[in-house]
């Protein structure tokens, strides 16, 4: 641990060198332990300078996502207080109901390079590459009955914008229910999942996964997927320091699952104001159907109201349908 938690320090003073005598100090280990811990992030990527007497200070980091890289930064988050950051995963919400499943304690977020077997809506899969995005579940047990936490995703998917908008200062919108867009094309999903008690239908934990697309260059997406999904590096013009943005995530994440369920009117307030589908003519697709429709509003349970061509209204929810637009993604 003690190069995630040499990181961590390094992080917190980036302006002035810190002494090997300091951290040897703070952390309670060894100087040798000290200068181990320097050479093997150096071994990694990260430039640290080092002036005799003076001490080491960080030049640059790699865009690696790590413990030692979030810690510091998340230390004021009153529930997401535990990161975990794997190499290769089969998907972050799994390992994420693993854990719940072990008796872990809410809190945790579980992100990773990459996922072997990324998990979408409706059984689809989610592409996810290493490297290259910011796939991040968390591990939740609010004590609320299922029915409370249907619109969950749809808070998420506020934090969501809330934590781009910090880090890149872009605001992605919303697609009903759940899909984040820039310029017209896709560029986060967020699928929760719940765990029940069997016998009382209780619920013993949730796990909201969201997966961004952040350095994805095109050729990094599927030829079908390229059409309608986009990177916050091909949108931006540049690459984003993922663990930049998962700092924001989680801090967004944290204060979002602070206010929930309470604060319901002003993440509805917020999330109407994200959301571009209102105003659209939209194809509503079921395992079975398509249907034209016109958006016209959010109603206040977060669902789509929308109006049929027999002038019919109905307020659909995230389970029964998912919407595309009749020109294309939105
Ligand atoms: C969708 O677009 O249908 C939802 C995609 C959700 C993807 C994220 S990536 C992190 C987490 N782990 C998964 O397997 N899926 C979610």
């Amino acid at each position: 641990m003690t190069r995630e938690d040499v990181l961590t320090l390094l992080l917190a003073q980036p302006d002035r060198p810190l002494s090997g005598e300091a951290m040897s100090r703070q952390l309670g280990v060894s100087r040798a332990a000290v200068w181990k811990a320097i050479e093997a992030l150096r071994q990694e990527g990260y430039v640290i300078s080092s002036a005799p007497n003076r001490g080491y200070r960080l030049e640059s980091a790699p865009d690696r996502l790590r413990e030692g890289e979030l810690s510091g930064r998340i230390a004021h988050c009153r529930i997401l207080r535990r990161v975990a950051c794997l190499d290769v995963i089969d998907s972050t919400n799994t390992e994420c109901k693993r854990r719940a499943m072990a008796g872990d304690p809410e809190g945790l977020a579980v992100m990773a390079e990459e996922q072997t077997g990324g998990k979408g809506r409706r059984g689809r899969s989610f592409q996810s590459p290493k490297g290259c995005g910011l796939y991040l579940s968390l591990l939740l047990r609010p004590r609320l009955e299922p029915a409370a936490v249907t619109d969950f995703t749809a808070w998420v998917a506020v934090a969501v914008c809330d934590s781009i908008q910090a880090a890149c200062g872009v605001r992605p919108r919303i697609k009903w229910t759940n899909d984040l867009v820039l310029n017209g094309k896709k560029l986060c999903g967020i699928l929760t999942e719940l765990g029940l008690e069997s016998e009382t239908n209780c619920l013993e934990y949730m796990v909201p996964g969201i997966g961004i697309n952040v350095n994805h260059r095109p050729e990094d997406f599927s030829e079908d997927v390229r059409a309608i999904a986009t990177s916050l590096a091909i949108e931006l013009g540049h690459p984003v320091r993922r663990a930049d943005l998962a700092a924001e995530l989680i801090r967004a994440l944290d204060r979002m699952y602070r206010s929930f369920p309470d604060n319901k009117q002003e993440y509805l307030d917020r999330y109407r104001a994200d959301c571009l589908t209102p105003g659209n003519r939209v194809q509503l697709i079921t395992p079975t159907s398509r249907q034209e429709a016109t958006a016209l509003a959010i109603d206040d349970d977060f669902r789509l109201v929308v109006e049929l061509p027999d002038g019919a209204r109905k307020a659909l929810s995230a389970g029964e349908v998912s919407v595309r637009g009749m020109y294309g993604y939105v």
